[in-house]
């Protein structure tokens, strides 16, 4: 029996920095993302974390999600100043079928998506790929006057779930092997590096990828294995772990009163059954003390991470399973609860609010440009983004988040980040406390109300076409996987506006967030021209596909029906990209 395909296709290492070379030279853009949103770590104050003894140049990242699970993904955050990476879960079942679409961000965040959509192996590659690219890009002059001659340390911190029986598999053990030591992977894939980065290939890239994990609790996780799968990882595979929870943790009845009373989400049904078979406050408090312990015995270290998705039943009509997951502005209100919770059952242990304790502390609910400075300013790294980053914007939302904090820096005197924390500790409730006391207060937490998350994405009276459309630009900035991209529309041909927008197929999961922004009546996914690079992917889709071949000069061959169209397609190719076209056919 054939194995049915993994929906997405990564490019190979040859082809990103082809690409990166290419938008650079004839656009000035890297991934589709403009200078602008490029972040100097040098220019302003230092924002630096220590990371359980690993310093990251910034303490913001992509969450486990779809912004870390493609190359070209986790290498657009670093250049939005994403400097530690929780890089997306990979678990031993590698060919789950997950229902389309899988992402709604319409309000706050739901989705039905969970740990990697790429074979094991794959992974491994993608985020080795990511790796040598970061590398690449951190010493390429043309960088320079943006990024600032040191772009400052990164962190790769590995994603696992879900049971002990997975975790200790050997096809995730030689993962996890794969980037403790990735020195094999990287000598297969440096022979892709192309022109103009080709001085690279002699680069010593560093080969211990990442030395932490994260442990994701979620989708099933047996509360009773958590224990033992973070002294797996701690003792075979010599990692520091952060134990990443649920929001569960915090109880039926608290979230409930949080989510359904005081933020008046009446419409988000929490079910009972969901927390009973979840971690538990008692259990969860026991185990912070085991595997803190464990860790000192063994020269570890130890850390939690508030929170993973909440748990809902569906009653929305966009996602096609149920129950699906709440994420964003309710979640951070949740989550930073639970924080003051734990905070509050376990004094002066947690490596936040200046105190001395030993657990790490990371963070990832909510997070937005309104947030991540006070977030940050608590101690808590790395701080990371999910939602906030599927809304339009995408990567680039990234920047303005640092912008503030070293703004809030600024204002207040403080040299560096440190000394914000230092600073808020000293409040007289602490903090945290402080902080939490604002989520609660009426008057103060109207963004993270339904009242203040209800704003709908615009519309506009006009169905979506292949050729033309308003050209905002949304899908671009959107899509997670970089899929979408743009060329000015060339005159005299059968195309309306300004710009013409191509979805890179084999970059397309169909998880619907650009069909969700796009303010034109149609799925942007399907209706614009669908570009494959595999003869067997393009040959069982349907629709407006067009395959690409060959490396001396294109040939596109359009599917049945598509066959007038891709007059429009060659002369974009052409004369935007200055690929030339050495043949069209039909299938
Ligand atoms: C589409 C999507 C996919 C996600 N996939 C994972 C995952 O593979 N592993 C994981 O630990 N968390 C996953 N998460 C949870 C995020 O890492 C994050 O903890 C959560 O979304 C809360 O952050 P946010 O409010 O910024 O989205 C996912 C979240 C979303 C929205
Ligand atoms: S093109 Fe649209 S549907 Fe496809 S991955 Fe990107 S955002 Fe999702
Ligand atoms: S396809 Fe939709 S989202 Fe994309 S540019 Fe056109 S109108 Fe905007």
């Amino acid at each position: 029996m054939t194995e049915p395909a993994a929906p997405l296709t990564p490019f190979p290492l040859s082809a990103l920095l082809d690409r990166i070379a290419r938008e650079w030279s004839s656009r000035n853009r890297i991934f589709d993302m403009p200078t602008a949103r490029f972040f100097d770590v040098s220019n302003g104050p230092d924002l630096s974390v220590d990371f359980m003894g690993r310093v990251a140049a910034t303490p913001i990242g992509p969450a486990a999600g779809p912004h870390s699970q493609l190359a070209q993904n986790i290498v657009l955050s670093w250049l939005g100043g994403a400097r530690i990476f929780e890089l997306k879960t990979v678990q031993i079942l590698d060919q789950l079928e997950i229902k389309r679409p899988c992402i709604d961000m319409e309000t706050v965040g739901y989705n039905i998506e969970w740990s990697q959509e790429l074979r094991i192996h794959e992974s491994l590659d993608e985020y080795v790929k990511a790796w040598m690219i970061i590398e690449i890009l951190r010493d390429w002059d043309e960088l320079t006057p943006l990024i600032g001659a040191d772009p400052g340390p990164h962190v790769f911190d590995i994603s696992v779930g879900y049971d002990l029986a997975g975790v200790s598999d050997p096809g995730v053990a030689e993962f996890i092997d794969g980037l403790t030591d990735a020195a094999e992977s990287i000598e297969r894939l440096r022979p892709e590096i192309v022109e103009p980065f080709e001085g690279w290939r002699r680069h010593p890239f560093p080969t211990r990828i990442a030395d932490t994990a994260t442990l994701s609790t979620f989708h099933g996780c047996p509360p009773n294995e958590i224990e033992a799968i973070t002294k797996h990882l701690m003792t075979r595979h010599h990692l520091d772990v952060v134990v990443k929870l649920n929001p569960t943790l915090l109880g039926f009845e608290r979230v409930s009163q949080i989510v359904n009373d005081e933020l008046g989400y009446d419409e988000v049904v929490l079910r009972p059954e969901d927390f009973d078979a979840d971690l538990q406050m008692d259990r969860g408090l026991e185990l912070i003390d085991e595997l803190e312990k464990f860790a000192v015995d063994n020269g570890r270290r130890f850390g939690i991470k508030l929170t993973n998705t909440l748990v809902v039943q569906n009653h929305r009509t966009f996602l096609p399973d149920d129950p699906m997951y709440l994420s964003g502005p309710p979640l951070h209100v949740v989550s930073m609860t639970l924080l003051e919770t734990l905070d509050a059952a376990l004094p002066g242990r947690l490596a936040i609010d200046g105190q001395p304790g030993a657990i790490q502390v990371s963070f990832s609910a909510g997070i937005n440009k309104e947030n991540f400075a006070e977030s940050a300013g608590l101690g808590l790294a790395p701080v990371t983004v999910c939602s906030d980053l599927l809304k339009p914007g995408g990567y680039g939302r990234i920047k303005p988040m640092l912008k503030a904090l070293q703004m809030k820096l600024v204002d207040a005197g403080h040299p560096d980040l440190a000394a914000l924390q230092a600073a808020r500790s000293q409040q007289p409730d602490g903090a945290v406390a402080t902080y939490v006391a604002t989520l609660h207060d009426a008057e103060k937490n109207m963004a993270y109300t339904r009242h203040g998350t209800s704003k709908l994405p615009r519309q506009v009276d006009h169905v979506l076409e292949m050729w033309g459309c308003v050209a905002c630009n949304l899908c671009v900035t959107v899509c997670p996987n970089d899929a979408f991209f743009k060329l000015p529309t060339v005159k005299d041909l059968q195309m309306e506006g300004r710009q013409q927008y191509f979805v890179l197929a084999e970059l397309c999961n169909e998880c619907g967030n650009c069909l969700t922004f796009c303010p034109e009546e149609g799925d942007p996914a399907f209706i614009k021209p669908r570009l494959f690079f595999d003869p067997d992917r393009f040959s069982s889709a349907t629709g407006q596909a067009f395959l690409l071949t060959g490396d001396d000069g294109l040939g596109i061959t359009a599917a049945a029906g598509f066959e007038a169209e891709v007059a429009n397609l060659a002369a974009s190719l052409s004369q935007s990209e200055g690929l030339p076209v050495r043949g069209v056919y039909q299938d």
